[in-house]
Parts: structure tokens; sequence; C-alpha cells
């Protein structure tokens, strides 16, 4: 997927562009964290990653849809996946980093959950609380 991947680096500088640094950053996304895939029609159409930040506690969260499988629903189904496993996984919250242009991502965030933590700045944070602790620390 991430071979024909447009714009590569084009959110957070990522899919790296470089071959060789995309297959590093792939594997250690695969050793390091739980990777969930969007199938159709026997091709890898997304890819979504929880990474452990603090044990058992937070994990960060990353999701890429083929350019041209956007807009199908399927990074809301990825992402609402995601929420639920870690959900029952017991983390207590899944924290991500956006670029504020990012409109659509930040729009399937909300819809799934997350919210705004912080300034809205060049990048911004986001949060979904998790364990029906829906107001957060
Ligand atoms: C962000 C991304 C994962 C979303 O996946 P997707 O499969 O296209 O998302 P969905 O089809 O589930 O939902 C898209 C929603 O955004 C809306 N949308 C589309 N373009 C939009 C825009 N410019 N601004 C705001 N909302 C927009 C759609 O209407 C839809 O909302 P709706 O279901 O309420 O109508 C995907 O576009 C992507 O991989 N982008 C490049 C990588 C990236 O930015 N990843 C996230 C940061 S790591």
């Amino acid at each position: 997927m991430y071979q024909g991947f447009e714009p590569k680096e084009g959110s957070q500088g990522l899919p790296p562009r470089s071959e060789e640094t995309r297959e590093e950053w792939l594997v250690s996304l695969l050793k390091g964290g739980m990777n969930l895939l969007a199938i159709m029609e026997r091709r890898v159409v997304g890819h979504a990653v929880l990474l452990e930040m603090e044990d058992r506690q937070r994990c960060e969260y990353l999701v890429f849809v083929h350019q041209d499988y956007q807009n199908r629903g399927i990074g809301t189904a990825l992402t609402q996946a995601m929420r639920d496993l870690a959900a029952g996984m017991g983390y207590s919250q899944i924290w991500l980093t956006v670029e504020a242009i990012n409109f659509k991502a930040i729009h399937v965030y909300e819809k799934v959950g997350f919210c705004l933590v912080g300034p809205r700045e060049i990048e911004c944070e986001m949060v979904v609380y998790l364990q029906g602790d829906d107001e957060g620390p």
C-alpha cells in the first residue's frame, strides 16, 4: 500500500519517501505496535497502528488509507475498531498528533470521540479517554 501511497511525506513527514526509510518505519510499527489492516479485493487499502506509550495506560495512534480508497468510511472504521480494541485491552487513553490543516483526519478523529487538547498550533494533540472516563483527568 505504501509503495503507491501519495502524497508521500504528506502527513507529518509520513509515509517516508525513501524505500529504505519506509521499510525501517514499517518494521518498527509492525514490531512495536498493534496493527490493523483494511483489505479490499485482496489488496491492503488501509493501515492503523496503536503504539504503547505507557504501560497499559496510554497509546499513540496512526492511520493511513490509500488515496484511491479514501472517503469511503475506511478511516473511520479503522479508528473506531482501534478505539474499541484499546478499551478492551484496558488502556485509559489514546493520544495522537495531527497537523492543524488536516481537516479530514481531525473530522474522523472527532467522530470517533477524540477531542483537541492544548493549543491549536501547526500540529495539535488529540485524545480519546477510554474506560468510561469521558471527561478525562
Ligand atoms: C485521514 C484519513 C485516514 C481518513 O480516512 P478516510 O477513509 O478517507 O476517512 P472516512 O472516509 O472514514 O471519513 C472521511 C470523513 O471526512 C470528511 N471529509 C472529507 N474531506 C474533508 C475535509 N477536507 N475537511 C473535513 N472533512 C472532510 C468526509 O465527509 C467524511 O466524513 P463523514 O463520514 O462525516 O461524511 C485518510 O484520509 C488518510 O489516510 N489521509 C492521509 C494520511 C493522514 O493524514 N493520516 C492521518 C494522520 S496520521
